[in-house]
């Protein structure tokens, strides 16, 4: 039976993933960055009724200088690395460490990890902000990527580091959703569907014809499934 770690399971693709594996008979290393987080991920997935037999946790604050790794790491097959900095508002000048250490030196240190270890695949969450406003749509892999904030700047920069272990041998894939939505996410989605169920006012910004790329995260679940069964 295959073993994955998921880094940021705590988070809302990584708890769904976590979920998705689990149902699919996999031994899953689930993180988070607090015994906290840990917590309420084990209440969240006791209250779905999910077994856990075949899950075991790890709290790891990637912003830590050193990282003391689960007892089994080198059992696994495959990483999932999910925890990143995320929010795009909350990349300013004073943030920058916490962007760089969590989306470019984190990912260098797995990567490593994943390298001594042997691990088969490495699947790497990118996002599809690296690219930035295309000149052109839809966008394509080959949209030149001109990132406008800190958190797609970074995030392409952690996706050229991915890369680098490649050249040394990791088998990696890096994904670049857009929009994942789904229920545990707060979006422009929920926030709209939340006021249409309350029949409040909807505020529209400019004149109502912007657009997002959106994917249900279940979607986005089967794509990574896929990609980690295509070894
Ligand atoms: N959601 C989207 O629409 C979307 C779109 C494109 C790309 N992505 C990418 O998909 C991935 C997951 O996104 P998400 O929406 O699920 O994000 P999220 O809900 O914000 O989750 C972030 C995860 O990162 C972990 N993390 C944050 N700081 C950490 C630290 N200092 N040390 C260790 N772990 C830390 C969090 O752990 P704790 O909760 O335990 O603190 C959490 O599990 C990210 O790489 C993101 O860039 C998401």
């Amino acid at each position: 039976m295959s073993k994955i770690l998921i880094t940021g399971a705590t988070g809302f693709i990584g708890s769904w993933l976590t979920r998705h594996f689990l149902r699919e008979n996999y031994n899953i290393i689930a993180h988070g960055s607090s015994k906290e987080s840990i917590g309420n991920l084990q209440k969240a997935l006791k209250k779905k009724s999910v077994n856990l037999e075949n899950i075991e946790f790890w709290d790891q604050n990637f912003m830590k200088q050193e990282w003391d790794y689960p007892s089994r790491i080198s059992d696994i097959d495959a990483i999932i690395h999910t925890a990143a900095a995320t929010r795009v508002r909350k990349g300013l000048s004073d943030n920058y460490d916490e962007y760089f250490k969590l989306n470019v030196v984190c990912p260098k240190i797995l990567a490593k990890k994943a390298l001594e270890i042997n691990v088969k695949h490495f699947i790497h969450l990118s996002t599809g902000q690296i690219f930035g406003i295309a000149d052109k749509y839809p966008i394509t892999e080959m949209t030149p990527k001109n990132p406008i904030n800190l958190y797609g700047s970074t995030k392409l920069i952690g996706e050229q580091v991915i890369a680098s272990f490649g050249v040394l041998g990791l088998h990696y894939s890096i994904a670049r959703p857009f929009s994942v939505f789904g229920h545990g996410h707060f979006n422009i989605i929920s926030i709209i569907t939340n006021k249409l169920l309350n029949s409040d006012i909807l505020t529209i910004y400019g004149d109502g014809s912007q657009s997002r790329a959106f994917l249900h995260v279940l979607d986005f679940c089967q794509a990574i499934d896929k990609t980690e069964s295509s070894l």
